[in-house]
């Protein structure tokens, strides 16, 4: 069998003929590169699907000093000796703020139709509430038509983590309910005036990583760490927020607009595929969801959650859970890692969380452990606990090394290798009938990862922060094929 490769199969299969060192190409003659080649039909995704790729406006924007901006609480934590890992910030980031043209000419090379971004509080309102700065939102307002110019429909987050730091320093932030109702303010003025074109709104994203990260554990903004009492009260104050704005929205915003959370949803796998474990790993995603996620959507905190925290469970009102449960169009997951393999348990409650090997794999982030079956799993068993209708995957993708190659160009195998996987599985969802209706691969380019800096590429194009160029990745031209083809070829 091996004397049949000849040297120019061998140098296609080790990726020498991408480098020019091959000896010629492949002829359609020479039968196993032609069996190798063909196209085999895709595993397709539903008519209408969603596809797109997601930034926020802290990681790309930059120009943080620029058309009244006011601070962020990341402007202040970044500059913090020993923050962030190598010691950057993000007052240039990707220069968006001004290569927004260039950009969206990125999206649309794709062929991807979606656009998930941020809006950044503190170019809209300077001090967190108060007078509005009309400059800040005049750049969504050119975002907003230069997307509808390319034909990519817009999905605009409006909390990705860059809190007013003026409500930091006059009232902890989070910590108290004014925060919740100055976002409200804040949605309602936003969704007033760009509801004309932006029809999908996602409130906050990932309540649960910016609350436990910035005020439980201390590695995120504001860098505190409070005791867990006072901690569940912030959290209780988030949730707040995303139901008073659901609310703010409904009341300002054009009729048709659709609004929902962006959560990355305590991610459940059961540990293989038997109804026992099946059902064991619901019970545990609604338990391990309850003080985010599940409280939205449930409108109320699970007996559970309320005899875990004892006497440091937040102090509500009723109407404050009637707020909280507004009804959403639609619920936004991202999914990245499986972060529980979930087995039933004969011992209360019903399950249990095995203990990840050390030697599970994990891609170029530490963090981001590797299992593609999360995204079919996550979906389904919030599908199933909570009812939704309207599922998107709000965020997926990874970090790879994304060394620039000797050509010039960057084959990121990892990441290649990552989406084709988790594609793969997202696919299964849809065709089992999981509502999962779009995607939304994070990210579109290279940018600002938060405490990592500059040091984690998250891109399908790569980003030359010296000199601002972009460079497509071979993942691009991967994840084009993915949304032109509306399917996956495994
Ligand atoms: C998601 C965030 O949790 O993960 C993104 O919504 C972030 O903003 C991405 O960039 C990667 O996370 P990290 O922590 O590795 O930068």
């Amino acid at each position: 069998m091996f004397s049949r490769f000849s040297r120019r199969h061998f140098a296609k299969l080790t990726g020498l003929s991408a480098l020019g060192l091959a000896a010629a190409p492949a002829s359609p003659a020479d039968g196993g590169v032609e069996r190798a080649t063909e196209r085999h039909a895709p595993s397709p995704f539903p008519e209408g699907f969603v596809w797109g790729t997601a930034t926020s406006a802290y990681q790309i924007e930059g120009a943080v000093h620029e058309d009244g901006r006011g601070r962020s609480i990341w402007d202040t934590f970044a500059r913090i000796p020993g923050r962030i890992e190598d010691g950057s910030n993000a007052d240039h980031a990707n220069d968006h703020y001004h290569r927004y043209k260039e950009d969206v000419g990125l999206i649309r090379d794709l062929g991807a139709k979606a656009y998930r971004f941020s809006i950044a509080w503190p170019r809209v309102f300077p001090q967190g509430s108060g007078a509005p700065n009309p400059k800040g939102l005049d750049f969504y307002n050119r975002l907003l038509d230069e997307l509808l110019t390319n034909g990519i429909e817009p999905y605009a987050t409006l909390y990705h983590w860059d809190l007013p730091q003026a409500l930091q320093d006059r009232v902890g932030g989070w910590q108290s309910s004014d925060t919740s109702k100055a976002f409200a303010d804040y949605a309602g003025y936003v969704a007033e005036r760009l509801s004309d074109r932006v029809k999908n709104i996602f409130t906050l994203n990932e309540a649960g990583r910016f609350l436990d990260f910035g005020y439980g554990w201390g590695i995120d903004a504001p860098g505190l760490k409070l005791p867990l009492g006072e901690l569940n009260q912030a959290r209780h104050h988030v949730v707040l927020a995303h139901g008073l704005a659901v609310q703010a929205i409904r009341a300002k915003a054009r009729a048709g607009t659709r609004v929902g959370p962006a959560e990355n949803i305590a991610a459940c796998v059961p540990a293989f595929d038997t109804p026992e474990h099946v059902r064991a790993a619901e019970l545990a995603t609604r338990e391990l969801n309850a003080g985010f996620l599940g409280v939205m959507l449930e409108g109320r905190y699970t007996d559970g959650f309320l005899e875990y925290a004892g006497m440091d469970a937040p102090k509500f009102t009723a109407e404050e859970l009637k707020v909280i449960g507004s009804k959403n169009d639609f619920v936004g997951l991202n999914i990245y890692a499986p972060q529980f393999y979930i087995a039933a348990s004969d011992k209360k409650p019903g399950w249990a969380a095995l203990p990840f090997p050390a030697s599970f794999p994990h891609m170029n982030s530490e963090w981001l452990r590797v299992g593609p079956e999360v995204i079919y799993w996550a979906p389904r068993l919030a599908a199933k606990v909570w009812n939704i209708e309207t599922i998107y995957i709000s965020e997926n993708g990874t970090s790879s090394e994304d060394k620039l190659g000797p050509d010039g160009q960057i084959y990121d195998l990892d990441r290649v290798m990552y989406l084709r996987n988790y594609l793969t599985q997202l696919q299964r969802a849809t065709s089992e009938g999981v509502p999962v209706r779009g995607y939304f691969l994070w990210s579109l380019m290279d940018n600002f990862e938060w405490i990592f800096g500059f040091e984690k590429r998250f891109g399908v194009y790569r980003v030359d922060f010296e000199t601002q160029q972009r460079v497509a990745k071979l993942s691009a031209a991967f994840y084009r094929d993915v949304v032109k083809r509306n399917g996956i070829g495994v």
